[in-house]
């Protein structure tokens, strides 16, 4: 099975992204994009894993769980990968700061390590997939994507728990499947993406 953890979005934010990505989508540019119900915020992609091996990585992140304090991002904005000249990825950006969510992927990451799983070189940028360029598309297309979403709020992400998706390519999609969930169970609900002021 193929798998990843990720980060629930709720549906008001779901929501909030799949309505403005409407015009965008009418233009029908050659992307494929995200069914709102796959809205998610990756942390670790598993690739193909056997599913004997689910309980013990069940095992690990569970003991990251319960050391770690809920918190909440803010969706806004949008970005491209590898860059807005060259679109292949679009995605809803997370605002900084980014502190907590890097230290929980990190520690995932250890935990893996433990239960087998290389850990990642490639640093991690916290991001949501809204779309996948699958064709040429017209110039400064990605810049006026990016334009079109700079400073746009989708709305605040409660980070309460991490899901273990089970990803299955479908006629209309990949389709994610939840297979357990890991509540944050540690000390400190924290507030990170609002602009405290000054
Ligand atoms: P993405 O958020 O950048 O799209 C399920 O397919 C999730 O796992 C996707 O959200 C995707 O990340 C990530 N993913 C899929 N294939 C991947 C790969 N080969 N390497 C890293 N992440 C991958």
């Amino acid at each position: 099975m193929r798998a990843f953890l990720g980060i629930g979005l709720p549906a008001v934010v779901r929501d909030s992204i799949a309505s403005s990505m409407a015009r965008v989508r009418g233009l029908h540019a050659p992307v494929a994009w995200t069914a709102p119900g796959n809205l998610h915020i990756t942390l670790i992609f598993l690739g193909e894993i056997g599913p004997e091996r689910v309980p013990r990585i069940e095992q690990a992140l569970r003991v990251v769980a319960s050391g770690t304090g809920p918190f909440s991002q803010t969706a806004e904005g949008a970005g491209a990968f590898p860059g807005t000249r060259n679109p292949k990825v679009l995605w809803v950006a997370i605002l900084e700061p980014l502190e907590l969510v890097r230290q929980l992927q990190q520690n995932m990451q250890y935990a893996l390590s433990g239960a087998g799983f290389p850990r990642e070189d490639r640093p991690f940028h916290p991001h949501i997939t809204v779309g996948r360029v699958r064709g040429a598309l017209p110039p400064a297309w990605g810049e006026r994507f990016v334009g079109e979403f700079s400073g746009r709020r989708f709305g605040v992400v409660p980070v309460s728990s991490f899901t273990l998706y089970e990803s299955r390519p479908g006629p209309g999609g990949a389709v994610y499947t939840p297979l357990s969930d890991f509540r944050l169970e540690g000390p400190g609900a924290r507030e990170t993406g609002e602009e405290t002021g000054s």
